[in-house]
């Protein structure tokens, strides 16, 4: 049972909701007395008679006394009125809300009654939820539950009346979102008012014509489904009509425009457009019934972890061997599941992000050993072989990911949907869904910035096309090529600068042939993929907090062995070089088609600050967090340009780098697209370059990682809160780093 939360709350009219509320409030004894007052005696009989109220009362001035709780429940329209006749017997500590499905007018009458000092206690509301049934009887004790209920807390509005207020409606088993007065209208206008309003007009226009009863009693599911809201509450929707006129009039308009491109489709026999517009709107339905059926279940268990660094004398020394290449890891089970026979993958890397990618291929079908000690065994499926998944696949962290499945999704024959955590739920997927229609794929993101859920509806006939990659993306370009496996004729991406390859040469490790003629890489569709052996080199992107640490660090000797040293990754080892890092890369060889080396690196001389090139950008891209500290303990200047696509990756790497190297003493000035730090290194003097303090990771593991390893250029202890995600791409980083004399802690 809930809390008692209030002495007495009074209703001002007791129709579905308030009454349903006030079951609610019966139910878990969360008020020590409910009263009731409306204009029919016989509803304020039967709320007695159901237990719901104590007391009934014609006159609001007499029921609201004492009262720490009013609820509005009557036509939004009647507030000024009712607001003035309870005005003055109401307390400074009475909280009043209302129920209505408009906002601004409830305001508007309480500033008219008020004047602009409205009370604290005053905090509109609306729960989202109700039925076209009308009436005390209507209504029920889980009318709330799973519901959403806006509140529309103002500038006057006190903490402690909407943190009341919330625990109310969370009682009643809804969800609490707060949001400003006129985005409320705006929204309701269109979710709510626009379709009531279309219902009612479908409904008269049926209504007046001769043969009405011929349509009434023929009409099938259709009419019904659609109509079932044009029987409710007149007298409230004319009120709601009136009352959020200038917001519904805008969404009316937006209802002609659409239509009367509707109608001069259907005018024109424009076959074309017309399944266009159809396939995006029931695209776009499907969309919305994953995302309200489907909430990523792993979201909301996650711990939030941080590490503590200790400051002191640092040794940074060893031999090691970081975690498989996250990358590698992706691509070896997406090609291995659609592949003809049984793949192997050594060295795969067992963080978070890749085993998102290999859950969703169990979720499709794929049957897959391991991981264990770095090893899987994929049975393929072949081309035609993934089945659809009972639910959303959950990509957890992983834009990588998401992006190269967009691609092979589109291809399928099923419908599917993809969610992500918080991080990945905020980053831009227009980027690879755009090329992908563009092949005749039926690919919905949400919201106006295009991000995750992303909803792909099945059975699309894709086409080949030549696409201009407008950023330097792997992702973006292996998620087209993965599409055009299964398109029409040949597929073909341009990049701007080079970027990681990894995708074309599995695919050629497959047995599928990849061109790459300068900066343009294609393939043709309809070829299939031989199943193969896969040796997944260390990850250089993990072993570049290794590098930086070592740089930094006077007398550090460290080598990391058997890294990836695909020329497209090895921008950190260029970047380091140029600021004069002591470093080499030994003994090359090739393994499964990638080249790989030792890299040894040591701390025997001060780095100097560089501008780093723009054309190791997209080599270096995931590196730039550590290249960061790096830049901080060099003499002089480092400067960064042309890297825009660091504010959209796990975070916004270079706002969220500025700030924590703010915090740590760093004097540095993030830009548009990359930013100016003044290294704080003097040649041969290895003391401390940073202040310590508590650093926000925003949940990025390269962010975390980073901070790290300026714990051995520190002279105060170091927070990083938010370190869960460091289990991404590289599980086991503490317990390496800690080896190597890094003073890391970890707590929950
Ligand atoms: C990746 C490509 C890069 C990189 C990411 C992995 C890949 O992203 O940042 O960590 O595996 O293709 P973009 O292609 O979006 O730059």
């Amino acid at each position: 049972m809930a809390q008692r939360l209030f002495k007495k709350v009074a209703f001002i009219g007791f129709g579905l909701i308030g009454s349903s509320l006030a079951r609610v409030i019966a139910a878990q004894q969360l008020a020590d007395q409910v009263v009731a007052c409306t204009r029919s005696a016989q509803t304020l009989e039967d709320a007695l008679a159901l237990g719901l109220i104590q007391q009934g009362f014609s006159n609001p001035a007499e029921a609201v006394q004492g009262a720490d709780l009013v609820v509005l429940a009557l036509p939004v329209r009647a507030t000024q009125q009712m607001l003035e006749n309870i005005q003055s017997d109401l307390s400074e500590q009475t909280i009043i809300t209302d129920v209505g499905s408009t906002k601004g007018n409830v305001v508007d009458a309480a500033r008219a009654v008020y004047g602009d000092m409205l009370p604290a206690g005053f905090v509109p509301g609306h729960p989202i939820a109700g039925s076209e049934h009308t009436g005390v009887h209507a209504g029920k004790v889980d009318l709330f539950t799973g519901h959403k209920v806006i509140l529309t807390p103002l500038v006057t509005s006190a903490d402690w009346a909407v943190e009341k207020l919330t625990l109310l409606w969370q009682a009643a088993g809804a969800e609490v979102i707060c949001m400003d007065v006129e985005k409320h209208d705006e929204v309701l206008a269109h979710t709510s008012h626009l379709p009531h309003l279309m219902a009612f007009n479908l409904v008269e226009q049926l209504a007046n014509r001769e043969d009405n009863l011929d349509i009434f009693r023929y009409a099938a599911g259709g009419f019904r489904d659609f109509s079932r809201i044009a029987a409710s509450d007149s007298h409230m929707w004319h009120d709601i009509f009136f009352a959020n006129k200038k917001a519904i009039l805008k969404a009316v308009d937006g209802f002609e425009a659409q239509l009367s491109t509707l109608k001069t489709l259907i005018e024109n026999e424009n076959s074309q457009a017309l399944m266009g517009l159809l396939g995006h709107a029931q695209a776009a339905r499907q969309h919305f019934n994953h995302m309200l059926a489907n909430k990523p279940l792993m979201e909301n268990n996650k711990v939030t972890q941080q590490f503590t660094i200790l400051p002191g004398a640092h040794t940074f020394k060893g031999e090691f061997s970081v975690p498989g290449d996250k990358s590698v890891s992706h691509r070896s089970i997406m090609f291995g599941a659609i592949a003809e026979g049984t793949t192997h993958v050594t060295g795969f890397l067992e963080g978070e992000d890749a085993l998102a990618t290999l859950q969703a291929f169990r979720d499709m079908g794929v049957s897959i050993e391991g991981p264990k000690n770095g090893e899987v065994t994929i049975h393929g499926v072949g081309m035609y072989g993934l089945k659809a998944p009972a639910g959303a696949l959950y990509m957890g962290n992983s834009g990588t990911s998401m992006r190269l499945l967009s691609g092979m999704l589109s291809a399928q024959q099923f419908n599917s949907v993809m969610t992500g955590d918080a991080s990945l739920s905020r980053r831009p997927m227009e980027r690879i869904a755009k090329p992908l229609r563009l092949m005749g794929a039926q690919i919905q993101t949400t919201g106006e910035r295009g991000t995750p859920p992303v909803s792909i509806t099945g059975g699309q006939h894709l086409q080949g096309i030549h696409y201009d990659l407008p950023m330097a993306s792997a992702q973006v370009k292996s998620g087209i090529l993965l599409a055009g496996l299964w398109a029409e004729g040949e597929v073909s991406v341009t990049e701007p600068e080079p970027t990681r390859d990894h995708t074309e040469r599995m695919l050629r490790a497959f047995g599928y042939e990849v061109k790459t003629e300068a900066n343009r890489i294609s393939l043709q569709g309809g070829g299939q993929l031989t199943a193969t052996e896969i040796q997944v080199p260390s990850d250089i992107s993990s072993a570049a907090f290794f590098m930086v640490g070592a740089a930094i660090t006077e007398h550090s000797d460290i080598t990391l062995q058997a890294v990836g040293i695909n020329p497209t990754r090895t921008g950190v080892i260029e970047i380091l070089k140029q600021m004069g890092a002591d470093l080499t890369v030994e003994n090359e060889r090739m393994a499964g088609g990638e080249p790989i080396a030792d890299i040894r690196i040591r701390g025997t001389r001060t780095l100097k600050g560089i501008h780093m090139p723009e054309d190791q950008v997209p080599l270096a891209i995931d590196e730039f967090p550590a290249l960061f500290i790096a830049a901080a303990c060099a003499e002089g200047q480092t400067i960064l340009t042309g890297a825009a696509e660091l504010r959209v990756k796990e975070s916004d790497r270079i706002q969220v780098m500025a700030d924590g190297l703010k915090t740590m003493g760093i004097d540095c000035t993030p830009t548009e697209d990359g930013i100016i730090i003044q290294g704080r290194g003097k040649s041969g003097d290895w003391s401390p370059i940073f202040t310590g303090g508590k650093i926000e990771s925003h949940h990025d593991h390269r962010i975390a990682m980073s901070f790290s390893m300026a714990g051995l250029r520190a002279s105060g202890e170091i927070n990083i809160l938010g370190t869960e995600t460091v289990a991404t791409s590289f599980p086991d980083f503490t317990q390496l780093t800690r080896r190597a004399g890094l003073a890391i802690q970890v707590s929950e």
